[in-house]
Protein backbone atom coordinates (compact mmCIF):
# COMPACT_ATOMS: atom_id res chain seq x y z
CA UNK A 1 0.00 0.00 0.00
CA UNK A 2 1.79 3.40 -1.24
CA UNK A 3 1.91 5.63 1.42
CA UNK A 4 4.58 7.33 3.55
CA UNK A 5 5.25 7.63 7.21
CA UNK A 6 3.62 10.71 9.18
CA UNK A 7 6.49 11.44 10.62
CA UNK A 8 8.03 11.56 7.41
CA UNK A 9 5.58 14.39 6.68
CA UNK A 10 6.32 16.50 9.85
CA UNK A 11 10.20 15.92 9.10
CA UNK A 12 10.54 17.18 5.45
CA UNK A 13 9.98 20.47 4.69
CA UNK A 14 9.90 19.86 0.91
CA UNK A 15 6.33 17.59 0.77
CA UNK A 16 4.92 21.49 1.74
CA UNK A 17 2.40 22.07 -1.29
CA UNK A 18 2.53 18.25 -2.23
CA UNK A 19 -0.39 15.43 -2.40
CA UNK A 20 0.82 13.30 -0.22
CA UNK A 21 -0.48 10.03 1.55
CA UNK A 22 -0.86 9.05 5.02
CA UNK A 23 -2.17 6.09 7.25
CA UNK A 24 -2.97 5.84 10.11
CA UNK A 25 -5.55 5.29 13.07
CA UNK A 26 -8.18 8.02 13.66
CA UNK A 27 -7.18 9.40 17.19
CA UNK A 28 -10.02 12.27 17.19
CA UNK A 29 -12.30 13.93 14.84
CA UNK A 30 -14.90 16.42 14.51
CA UNK A 31 -17.50 17.74 12.29
CA UNK A 32 -18.54 21.07 11.84
CA UNK A 33 -20.66 23.26 9.01
CA UNK A 34 -17.62 23.40 6.14
CA UNK A 35 -14.62 21.91 7.72
CA UNK A 36 -13.92 18.66 9.36
CA UNK A 37 -10.93 17.67 11.47
CA UNK A 38 -9.51 14.09 11.86
CA UNK A 39 -6.05 13.34 14.00
CA UNK A 40 -4.31 10.37 12.54
CA UNK A 41 -1.53 8.77 13.69
CA UNK A 42 0.36 5.96 12.73
CA UNK A 43 2.76 4.66 15.05
CA UNK A 44 5.57 6.78 13.58
CA UNK A 45 5.49 9.62 15.67
CA UNK A 46 4.20 11.01 18.91
CA UNK A 47 2.61 13.62 17.19
CA UNK A 48 -0.73 12.92 15.40
CA UNK A 49 -1.06 14.65 11.77
CA UNK A 50 -4.41 16.91 11.51
CA UNK A 51 -5.96 16.03 8.61
CA UNK A 52 -8.66 18.85 7.21
CA UNK A 53 -11.43 17.81 5.28
CA UNK A 54 -13.09 20.53 2.92
CA UNK A 55 -16.62 18.94 3.17
CA UNK A 56 -18.42 21.84 1.13
CA UNK A 57 -19.07 19.68 -2.11
CA UNK A 58 -19.95 17.11 0.27
CA UNK A 59 -22.23 18.17 3.34
CA UNK A 60 -23.25 14.09 4.00
CA UNK A 61 -19.75 13.49 4.74
CA UNK A 62 -20.04 11.88 8.58
CA UNK A 63 -16.67 11.82 10.52
CA UNK A 64 -15.17 8.64 11.49
CA UNK A 65 -15.06 6.99 14.67
CA UNK A 66 -11.95 7.08 17.12
CA UNK A 67 -10.26 3.82 16.15
CA UNK A 68 -11.26 3.89 13.18
CA UNK A 69 -7.92 3.23 10.15
CA UNK A 70 -7.88 5.67 7.20
CA UNK A 71 -5.84 6.25 4.17
CA UNK A 72 -5.74 9.75 3.37
CA UNK A 73 -4.57 11.60 0.23
CA UNK A 74 -4.06 15.65 0.34
CA UNK A 75 -1.99 17.96 -0.12
CA UNK A 76 0.74 18.99 2.57
CA UNK A 77 0.08 22.93 3.99
CA UNK A 78 1.62 24.71 7.01
CA UNK A 79 -0.44 24.74 9.97
CA UNK A 80 -0.92 26.51 13.06
CA UNK A 81 2.31 26.39 15.76
CA UNK A 82 5.29 25.86 13.32
CA UNK A 83 3.26 22.46 12.31
CA UNK A 84 2.38 20.69 8.84
CA UNK A 85 -1.51 19.03 7.91
CA UNK A 86 -2.98 17.87 5.04
CA UNK A 87 -5.80 19.00 3.51
CA UNK A 88 -8.01 16.79 1.35
CA UNK A 89 -11.80 16.22 0.55
CA UNK A 90 -14.02 12.99 1.72
CA UNK A 91 -13.49 11.34 -1.56
CA UNK A 92 -9.95 10.82 -0.88
CA UNK A 93 -10.41 9.10 2.62
CA UNK A 94 -10.64 5.86 2.12
CA UNK A 95 -11.84 3.59 5.24
CA UNK A 96 -9.97 0.52 5.81
CA UNK A 97 -11.27 -0.94 8.62
CA UNK A 98 -14.30 0.70 10.63
CA UNK A 99 -14.02 0.57 14.74
CA UNK A 100 -17.33 0.16 16.25
CA UNK A 101 -18.38 2.51 19.62
CA UNK A 102 -17.49 -0.30 21.77
CA UNK A 103 -13.93 0.71 21.24
CA UNK A 104 -12.46 0.95 24.84
CA UNK A 105 -9.37 3.69 23.89
CA UNK A 106 -12.51 6.29 23.24
CA UNK A 107 -11.60 8.22 25.53
CA UNK A 108 -8.54 9.89 26.88
CA UNK A 109 -6.95 9.39 30.05
CA UNK A 110 -7.23 5.90 31.55
CA UNK A 111 -4.91 4.62 34.02
CA UNK A 112 -1.94 2.18 33.28
CA UNK A 113 -3.98 -0.53 35.90
CA UNK A 114 -7.03 -0.44 32.92
CA UNK A 115 -4.89 -0.38 29.80
CA UNK A 116 -2.87 -3.38 31.15
CA UNK A 117 -6.27 -5.15 30.61
CA UNK A 118 -5.32 -5.11 26.98
CA UNK A 119 -2.02 -5.53 26.18
CA UNK A 120 -3.35 -5.79 22.22
CA UNK A 121 -4.85 -2.38 22.15
CA UNK A 122 -2.80 -0.41 24.69
CA UNK A 123 -0.03 0.43 21.71
CA UNK A 124 -2.49 2.90 20.53
CA UNK A 125 -2.31 5.15 23.04
CA UNK A 126 0.48 8.38 23.44
CA UNK A 127 2.50 6.20 26.90
CA UNK A 128 2.69 2.85 25.25
CA UNK A 129 3.18 4.29 21.62
CA UNK A 130 6.25 6.38 23.13
CA UNK A 131 7.23 3.47 24.93
CA UNK A 132 8.11 0.92 22.64
CA UNK A 133 9.65 3.76 20.24
CA UNK A 134 12.28 4.26 22.96
CA UNK A 135 12.32 1.19 23.67
CA UNK A 136 13.30 0.36 20.08
CA UNK A 137 16.14 3.06 19.99
CA UNK A 138 17.51 1.90 23.43
CA UNK A 139 17.74 -1.97 21.90
CA UNK A 140 19.73 -0.32 18.71
CA UNK A 141 21.67 1.52 20.59
CA UNK A 142 22.82 -1.55 22.64
CA UNK A 143 24.06 -3.36 19.72
CA UNK A 144 25.54 -0.32 17.81
CA UNK A 145 27.41 0.27 20.93
CA UNK A 146 28.67 -2.97 21.06
CA UNK A 147 29.15 -3.13 17.45
CA UNK A 148 31.42 -0.28 17.44
CA UNK A 149 33.40 -1.84 20.08
CA UNK A 150 33.92 -4.86 18.00
CA UNK A 151 32.11 -7.60 20.13
CA UNK A 152 30.17 -10.27 18.39
CA UNK A 153 26.77 -10.84 19.08
CA UNK A 154 25.65 -14.60 19.91
CA UNK A 155 22.67 -16.06 20.64
CA UNK A 156 23.07 -18.49 23.56
CA UNK A 157 20.35 -21.18 23.92
CA UNK A 158 16.90 -20.61 25.77
CA UNK A 159 16.57 -23.93 26.84
CA UNK A 160 19.26 -24.89 28.92
CA UNK A 161 20.26 -27.92 31.38
CA UNK A 162 21.94 -25.95 34.26
CA UNK A 163 20.87 -23.53 36.07
CA UNK A 164 23.36 -20.76 35.79
CA UNK A 165 21.83 -18.80 39.07
CA UNK A 166 21.79 -21.51 41.14
CA UNK A 167 18.94 -20.15 42.70
CA UNK A 168 16.03 -22.73 41.56
CA UNK A 169 14.02 -20.36 39.79
CA UNK A 170 14.28 -22.37 36.58
CA UNK A 171 10.90 -22.84 34.74
CA UNK A 172 10.69 -26.47 33.23
CA UNK A 173 10.39 -27.56 29.87
CA UNK A 174 8.81 -30.94 29.85
CA UNK A 175 6.53 -32.99 27.16
CA UNK A 176 5.38 -34.72 29.71
CA UNK A 177 3.07 -34.14 32.63
CA UNK A 178 3.86 -35.64 35.93
CA UNK A 179 2.70 -39.38 36.18
CA UNK A 180 3.07 -41.73 39.71
CA UNK A 181 3.50 -44.43 36.87
CA UNK A 182 7.66 -43.39 37.84
CA UNK A 183 9.22 -44.56 40.85
CA UNK A 184 12.12 -41.95 40.58
CA UNK A 185 12.53 -38.36 39.29
CA UNK A 186 15.70 -39.81 37.60
CA UNK A 187 13.18 -42.35 35.45
CA UNK A 188 10.44 -39.32 35.15
CA UNK A 189 13.43 -36.90 33.35
CA UNK A 190 14.67 -40.35 31.34
CA UNK A 191 11.38 -40.84 29.67
CA UNK A 192 11.27 -36.75 28.80
CA UNK A 193 12.11 -35.01 25.34
CA UNK A 194 15.54 -34.61 26.49
CA UNK A 195 16.56 -37.63 28.25
CA UNK A 196 17.24 -35.74 31.59
CA UNK A 197 15.57 -31.99 32.95
CA UNK A 198 15.40 -29.04 31.67
CA UNK A 199 14.40 -25.55 31.89
CA UNK A 200 14.18 -22.40 30.55
CA UNK A 201 17.28 -20.49 30.84
CA UNK A 202 17.63 -17.36 33.71
CA UNK A 203 20.66 -15.95 32.00
CA UNK A 204 22.99 -16.74 28.69
CA UNK A 205 26.08 -16.08 30.93
CA UNK A 206 27.53 -19.09 31.17
CA UNK A 207 27.31 -19.96 27.71
CA UNK A 208 28.48 -16.32 26.81
CA UNK A 209 31.72 -17.67 28.48
CA UNK A 210 32.04 -20.24 26.00
CA UNK A 211 31.87 -17.64 23.82
CA UNK A 212 34.35 -15.00 24.82
CA UNK A 213 36.52 -18.04 25.54
CA UNK A 214 37.11 -17.81 21.79
CA UNK A 215 36.37 -14.87 20.30
CA UNK A 216 37.09 -12.43 23.57
CA UNK A 217 34.38 -9.91 23.54
CA UNK A 218 30.70 -11.25 23.62
CA UNK A 219 27.62 -10.02 24.12
CA UNK A 220 23.81 -11.82 24.07
CA UNK A 221 20.53 -9.86 23.93
CA UNK A 222 17.58 -11.78 24.33
CA UNK A 223 15.03 -13.30 26.99
CA UNK A 224 16.03 -14.77 30.01
CA UNK A 225 12.80 -16.82 32.62
CA UNK A 226 12.85 -16.69 35.83
CA UNK A 227 10.20 -18.40 37.76
CA UNK A 228 10.48 -15.54 40.69
CA UNK A 229 7.78 -15.62 43.18
CA UNK A 230 8.11 -11.81 43.19
CA UNK A 231 4.94 -9.35 42.18
CA UNK A 232 6.39 -6.12 42.38
CA UNK A 233 7.12 -3.74 40.28
CA UNK A 234 10.06 -4.43 38.86
CA UNK A 235 9.99 -8.62 38.02
CA UNK A 236 9.06 -10.32 35.18
CA UNK A 237 9.24 -13.88 34.67
CA UNK A 238 10.40 -13.29 31.18
CA UNK A 239 12.93 -9.99 30.76
CA UNK A 240 14.87 -9.31 28.16
CA UNK A 241 18.74 -9.18 29.30
CA UNK A 242 21.55 -7.84 27.25
CA UNK A 243 24.75 -9.76 28.66
CA UNK A 244 28.53 -8.97 27.45
CA UNK A 245 31.34 -10.99 28.46
CA UNK A 246 34.41 -10.24 28.38
CA UNK A 247 38.05 -11.86 28.15
CA UNK A 248 41.63 -10.24 29.37
CA UNK A 249 39.22 -8.59 32.03
CA UNK A 250 38.98 -7.64 35.39
CA UNK A 251 36.67 -6.34 37.46
CA UNK A 252 37.41 -2.48 37.27
CA UNK A 253 37.57 -2.97 33.27
CA UNK A 254 33.70 -4.36 33.95
CA UNK A 255 32.26 -1.65 35.76
CA UNK A 256 33.86 0.57 32.84
CA UNK A 257 32.24 -1.38 30.16
CA UNK A 258 28.67 -1.09 31.91
CA UNK A 259 29.38 2.73 33.02
CA UNK A 260 30.49 3.52 29.24
CA UNK A 261 27.15 1.61 27.60
CA UNK A 262 24.45 2.92 29.98
CA UNK A 263 25.63 6.52 29.01
CA UNK A 264 26.47 6.06 25.17
CA UNK A 265 22.55 4.36 25.77
CA UNK A 266 20.76 7.04 27.05
CA UNK A 267 22.61 9.92 24.85
CA UNK A 268 21.49 8.47 21.96
CA UNK A 269 17.60 8.33 23.06
CA UNK A 270 18.18 11.79 24.45
CA UNK A 271 19.11 13.17 20.78
CA UNK A 272 16.59 10.61 18.55
CA UNK A 273 13.54 10.62 19.97
CA UNK A 274 13.12 14.23 21.83
CA UNK A 275 9.32 14.65 21.54
CA UNK A 276 8.84 10.99 23.50
CA UNK A 277 11.41 11.89 26.18
CA UNK A 278 9.50 15.65 26.60
CA UNK A 279 6.69 13.42 26.88
CA UNK A 280 8.05 11.29 29.80
CA UNK A 281 9.33 14.10 31.63
CA UNK A 282 5.86 16.03 31.28
CA UNK A 283 3.74 12.91 32.21
CA UNK A 284 5.82 10.65 34.27
CA UNK A 285 8.81 12.54 36.03
CA UNK A 286 8.87 16.18 36.09
CA UNK A 287 12.65 16.71 35.25
CA UNK A 288 13.44 13.80 34.10
CA UNK A 289 15.19 15.02 31.28
CA UNK A 290 17.62 17.34 33.07
CA UNK A 291 18.14 14.24 35.85
CA UNK A 292 19.36 12.12 32.73
CA UNK A 293 21.58 14.80 31.33
CA UNK A 294 23.23 15.05 34.94
CA UNK A 295 23.71 11.36 35.46
CA UNK A 296 25.81 10.99 31.92
CA UNK A 297 28.02 13.83 32.71
CA UNK A 298 29.09 13.02 35.44
CA UNK A 299 31.48 9.56 36.85
CA UNK A 300 28.86 7.11 39.01
CA UNK A 301 29.82 6.50 42.29
CA UNK A 302 31.73 3.17 43.51
CA UNK A 303 31.03 1.78 46.73
CA UNK A 304 32.03 -1.54 48.32
CA UNK A 305 29.64 -3.31 50.09
CA UNK A 306 31.21 -3.58 53.71
CA UNK A 307 30.58 0.31 53.20
CA UNK A 308 27.41 -0.07 52.01
CA UNK A 309 25.96 -1.54 55.04
CA UNK A 310 28.04 1.05 57.28
CA UNK A 311 26.14 4.09 55.11
CA UNK A 312 22.94 2.20 56.19
CA UNK A 313 23.68 1.40 59.36
CA UNK A 314 24.41 4.73 60.57
CA UNK A 315 21.68 6.43 58.24
CA UNK A 316 19.38 6.32 61.07
CA UNK A 317 17.14 5.46 58.71
CA UNK A 318 14.37 2.60 59.88
CA UNK A 319 13.91 -0.01 57.07
CA UNK A 320 11.48 -2.81 57.19
CA UNK A 321 14.41 -5.41 56.82
CA UNK A 322 17.04 -5.41 59.20
CA UNK A 323 21.15 -4.39 57.91
CA UNK A 324 24.00 -6.32 59.09
CA UNK A 325 27.09 -7.68 57.30
CA UNK A 326 26.07 -10.29 55.50
CA UNK A 327 22.46 -9.78 54.28
CA UNK A 328 21.00 -9.46 50.85
CA UNK A 329 20.81 -5.70 49.89
CA UNK A 330 16.90 -5.47 49.63
CA UNK A 331 15.08 -2.49 47.36
CA UNK A 332 14.84 -0.28 50.21
CA UNK A 333 18.41 -0.64 50.99
CA UNK A 334 19.23 0.24 47.27
CA UNK A 335 17.04 2.92 46.95
CA UNK A 336 18.62 4.49 50.19
CA UNK A 337 21.94 4.12 48.74
CA UNK A 338 21.11 6.12 45.32
CA UNK A 339 18.53 7.40 46.54
CA UNK A 340 19.48 9.44 49.43
CA UNK A 341 23.51 8.89 50.04
CA UNK A 342 24.82 9.93 46.67
CA UNK A 343 21.58 10.71 44.79
CA UNK A 344 23.09 9.30 41.65
CA UNK A 345 24.03 5.92 39.74
CA UNK A 346 26.10 3.67 42.35
CA UNK A 347 28.35 0.15 41.37
CA UNK A 348 28.56 -1.63 45.13
CA UNK A 349 31.24 -4.31 44.86
CA UNK A 350 32.30 -6.90 46.64
CA UNK A 351 29.71 -8.56 48.20
CA UNK A 352 30.21 -11.45 50.97
CA UNK A 353 30.53 -14.93 48.88
CA UNK A 354 27.44 -16.82 50.55
CA UNK A 355 24.78 -14.27 48.74
CA UNK A 356 26.45 -14.54 45.12
CA UNK A 357 27.04 -17.12 42.64
CA UNK A 358 29.15 -19.61 42.48
CA UNK A 359 31.24 -18.44 39.61
CA UNK A 360 32.51 -15.33 40.67
CA UNK A 361 35.81 -14.83 41.61
CA UNK A 362 36.69 -15.47 45.05
CA UNK A 363 38.74 -12.33 46.89
CA UNK A 364 41.86 -12.96 48.88
CA UNK A 365 39.68 -11.89 51.86
CA UNK A 366 38.06 -15.46 52.10
CA UNK A 367 34.90 -13.69 52.86
CA UNK A 368 33.39 -11.97 49.94
CA UNK A 369 33.56 -12.30 46.02
CA UNK A 370 34.54 -9.61 42.91
CA UNK A 371 30.59 -8.91 42.24
CA UNK A 372 29.38 -5.64 41.14
CA UNK A 373 25.56 -4.54 41.40
CA UNK A 374 24.67 -1.38 39.48
CA UNK A 375 21.92 0.48 41.10
CA UNK A 376 20.10 3.74 40.45
CA UNK A 377 17.76 5.78 41.74
CA UNK A 378 13.90 5.38 41.80
CA UNK A 379 14.69 1.65 40.13
CA UNK A 380 16.97 0.13 42.65
CA UNK A 381 19.68 -2.15 40.64
CA UNK A 382 19.55 -2.56 37.03
CA UNK A 383 22.81 -4.81 36.51
CA UNK A 384 24.38 -7.59 38.22
CA UNK A 385 27.65 -8.71 37.58
CA UNK A 386 31.05 -9.86 38.05
CA UNK A 387 34.55 -10.85 37.47
CA UNK A 388 34.41 -14.48 37.15
CA UNK A 389 36.51 -17.52 38.98
CA UNK A 390 39.26 -18.62 36.43
CA UNK A 391 41.04 -20.69 38.81
CA UNK A 392 39.65 -24.24 38.19
CA UNK A 393 40.24 -25.78 41.91
CA UNK A 394 38.76 -22.72 43.37
CA UNK A 395 35.89 -22.97 41.29
CA UNK A 396 35.04 -26.72 41.80
CA UNK A 397 35.65 -26.08 45.91
CA UNK A 398 32.60 -23.06 45.53
CA UNK A 399 30.44 -25.27 44.01
CA UNK A 400 31.03 -28.23 46.10
CA UNK A 401 30.16 -26.02 49.01
CA UNK A 402 27.11 -25.49 47.44
CA UNK A 403 25.91 -29.26 46.76
CA UNK A 404 25.99 -28.40 42.56
CA UNK A 405 25.79 -31.37 40.42
CA UNK A 406 29.67 -30.93 38.74
CA UNK A 407 28.33 -33.19 35.66
CA UNK A 408 26.18 -30.98 34.37
CA UNK A 409 28.46 -28.28 34.38
CA UNK A 410 31.51 -30.17 32.36
CA UNK A 411 31.69 -27.33 29.73
CA UNK A 412 32.23 -25.00 31.88
CA UNK A 413 34.89 -26.21 33.90
CA UNK A 414 36.60 -27.12 30.92
CA UNK A 415 36.77 -23.37 30.21
CA UNK A 416 39.28 -23.40 32.98
CA UNK A 417 41.50 -26.60 32.42
CA UNK A 418 42.26 -25.45 28.71
CA UNK A 419 43.63 -21.88 28.55
CA UNK A 420 41.99 -19.88 31.11
CA UNK A 421 42.31 -16.66 31.12
CA UNK A 422 40.65 -13.72 33.91
CA UNK A 423 37.70 -13.23 32.74
CA UNK A 424 34.03 -10.74 33.50
CA UNK A 425 30.73 -9.74 32.16
CA UNK A 426 27.57 -8.22 33.40
CA UNK A 427 23.56 -8.78 33.21
CA UNK A 428 21.67 -5.71 32.26
CA UNK A 429 17.81 -6.19 32.77
CA UNK A 430 16.48 -4.34 29.49
CA UNK A 431 13.27 -3.11 30.59
CA UNK A 432 14.62 -1.61 33.57
CA UNK A 433 16.80 0.26 32.61
CA UNK A 434 13.66 1.37 30.35
CA UNK A 435 12.04 1.75 33.27
CA UNK A 436 14.58 4.23 34.24
CA UNK A 437 14.63 6.24 31.33
CA UNK A 438 11.51 6.84 30.73
CA UNK A 439 10.10 7.74 34.51
CA UNK A 440 7.47 4.55 34.09
CA UNK A 441 7.21 3.20 37.58
CA UNK A 442 5.43 -0.21 36.66
CA UNK A 443 7.52 -2.97 34.53
CA UNK A 444 4.54 -4.42 33.47
CA UNK A 445 4.34 -0.81 30.92
CA UNK A 446 7.53 -1.33 29.11
CA UNK A 447 7.31 -4.42 27.98
CA UNK A 448 4.24 -5.80 24.81
CA UNK A 449 3.13 -8.17 26.87
CA UNK A 450 4.02 -8.99 30.74
CA UNK A 451 4.60 -12.31 32.24
CA UNK A 452 4.88 -11.97 35.86
CA UNK A 453 3.18 -14.39 38.58
CA UNK A 454 -0.18 -15.23 38.47
CA UNK A 455 -0.56 -13.93 34.97
CA UNK A 456 -0.74 -14.75 30.96
CA UNK A 457 -2.62 -13.78 27.97
O1 LIG B 1 21.82 -10.06 38.83
P1 LIG B 1 21.37 -11.13 37.86
O2 LIG B 1 20.62 -12.27 38.39
O3 LIG B 1 22.69 -11.57 37.13
C1 LIG B 1 22.76 -12.58 36.22
O4 LIG B 1 21.85 -13.18 35.72
C2 LIG B 1 24.18 -12.75 35.70
N1 LIG B 1 24.28 -14.12 35.15
C3 LIG B 1 24.46 -11.70 34.68
C4 LIG B 1 25.83 -11.74 34.11
O5 LIG B 1 26.80 -11.52 34.85
N2 LIG B 1 25.96 -12.04 32.82
O6 LIG B 1 20.50 -10.45 36.73
C5 LIG B 1 21.03 -9.39 35.96
C6 LIG B 1 20.00 -8.28 35.80
C7 LIG B 1 19.53 -7.66 37.10
O7 LIG B 1 20.40 -6.66 37.55
C8 LIG B 1 18.19 -7.09 36.69
O8 LIG B 1 18.34 -5.83 36.07
C9 LIG B 1 17.70 -8.08 35.66
O9 LIG B 1 18.82 -8.81 35.21
N3 LIG B 1 16.72 -9.00 36.25
C10 LIG B 1 15.39 -8.89 36.07
N4 LIG B 1 14.66 -8.00 35.38
C11 LIG B 1 13.32 -8.16 35.40
N5 LIG B 1 12.67 -9.16 36.04
C12 LIG B 1 13.36 -10.09 36.75
N6 LIG B 1 12.74 -11.08 37.35
C13 LIG B 1 14.80 -9.97 36.78
N7 LIG B 1 15.78 -10.70 37.34
C14 LIG B 1 16.93 -10.09 37.02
Amino acid sequence: MKHIDIKKVFSTPDYIGNEVTVCGWVRTARNSKNVAFIELNDGTSLKHIQIVVEKENNPDYKEPRVGTSLKVTGKVAEGRNNTVEICTVPENITILGDCPSDYPLQKKGHTLEFLRTMPHLRGRTNTFNAVQRVRSVMAAAIHEYFQKNNYVYINTPLITGSDCEGAGEMFQVTTIGYSTDYKNEQDYYADDFFGKKAGLSVSGQLEGEVAAMAMGKIYTFGPSFRAENSNTPKHLAEFWHVEPEVAFAELPDIIEIAEDMIKTVIRKVLDTCPDDMKFFDAHFEKGLIARLEELISHDFATVTYTEAIKLLQESGEKFVYPVEWGCDLQTEHERYISEKVFKKAVFVTDYPKEIKSFYMKQNADGKTVAAVDLLVPGVGEIIGGSEREADYDKLVAAMNERNMNLDLYTDYLDLRKYGSVPHGGFGLGFERLIMYVTGVSNIRDVILYPRTVGSIR
